[in-house]
């Protein structure tokens, strides 16, 4: 079933959960374009709730960019067949119109300090944007009773940790799942925008991954983290320019202080990275964890 507008998403999802004597429903919000890692958050969701939807909705708000919003990949047939072959029954795809009746909306979501690092510092506005539309995609889906949890990746930390704070700094009543990142088997994080690398530009960027996780080992070994050697790694792909490189503690991005450079890395982090390969953006990040 393919809701359009939120009052039809909210009365099919009232339909679906009505069987259920102590229904959960799960939301898995998404652009659309959908690929393997979108498949694990929705196949998560499915084993977890009585009912899942996904909703795909490509949100201006969070785009800086004209072109990059303009080829942003659009294919509802094939994303509501992959979503139906892994159990979710409704599908919130709203047009431009319904989201946003009034153009831009007046008041939006702000997503303070956190918002203005990394992804936020090098496009502004995005957070606000996407945590705008995170607000009302959670807003539409809240169910009439039962249990709500929302399914976000891994793969886009920032955001995770973003849309975790939002729902405890403004009472959402809906818990927020983080699913780890998906990967094609050569260790490329799945994402829609892969599509626009070349052969050869999608070779150069398996750097990203392998330098991730050659902090993943050193922090399983206990040694000293050697970013400066991770950075040369990446620096040493002429197709790829290096944005950042850095090891944060998983909620607050605060980067780690320079000490785990020097002696055994503690505790819990997250190896942060994103880097152009010619016209695309990637971002891609490794949890680090020491037992
Ligand atoms: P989109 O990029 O379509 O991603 C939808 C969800 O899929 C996000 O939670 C993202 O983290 C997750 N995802 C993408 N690639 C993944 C991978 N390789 N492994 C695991 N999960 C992955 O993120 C957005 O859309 C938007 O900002 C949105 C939250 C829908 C708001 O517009």
């Amino acid at each position: 079933r393919i809701a359009r507008t939120i009052a039809e998403f909210r009365q099919l999802s009232a339909e679906l959960l009505s069987p259920y004597e102590s229904p959960s429903f799960g939301l898995v919000p998404t652009m659309g374009a959908l690929h393997a890692g979108h498949a694990e958050l929705a196949r998560q969701a499915v084993v977890s709730e009585s009912v899942v939807a996904a909703s795909i909705f490509v949100n201006p708000l969070q785009f800086g960019d004209a072109l990059d919003l303009e080829r942003y990949p659009r294919d509802l047939d094939a994303d509501a067949e992959l979503l139906e072959s892994v159990g979710v029954k409704l599908v919130f795809a709203p047009p431009l119109q319904e989201m946003y009746p009034q153009g831009e909306p007046q008041v939006r979501v702000s997503s303070g300090a956190l918002g203005t690092v990394f992804e936020g510092a090098s496009r502004p506005g995005h957070f606000d944007g996407a945590l705008t539309v995170v607000a009302k995609l959670l807003h539409a889906g809240t169910p009439a009773m039962g249990s709500y949890r929302a399914y976000f990746g891994q793969k886009d930390a920032q955001q995770l940790a973003l849309v975790r704070r939002m729902v405890s700094d403004l009472n959402f009543p809906v818990q927020i799942v983080g699913v780890p990142t998906v990967r094609a088997e050569d260790g490329l994080a799945l994402s829609s925008r892969n599509r626009f690398l070349s052969a050869e530009q999608r070779d150069a960027a398996l750097v990203l991954s392998r330098a991730l996780r050659q902090l993943a080992a050193q922090a399983d070994a206990q040694e000293p983290l050697d970013i400066d050697s991770a950075i040369a790694l990446i620096e040493s792909e002429p197709l790829v320019k290096l944005d950042y490189l850095e090891v944060v503690d998983q909620e607050s991005f605060v980067p780690l202080a320079e000490n785990c450079r020097h002696s055994p890395f503690r505790g819990k982090a997250l190896a942060l990275l994103a880097a152009q390969v010619g016209q695309v953006r990637l971002i891609d990040n490794m949890p680090l964890s020491v037992k």
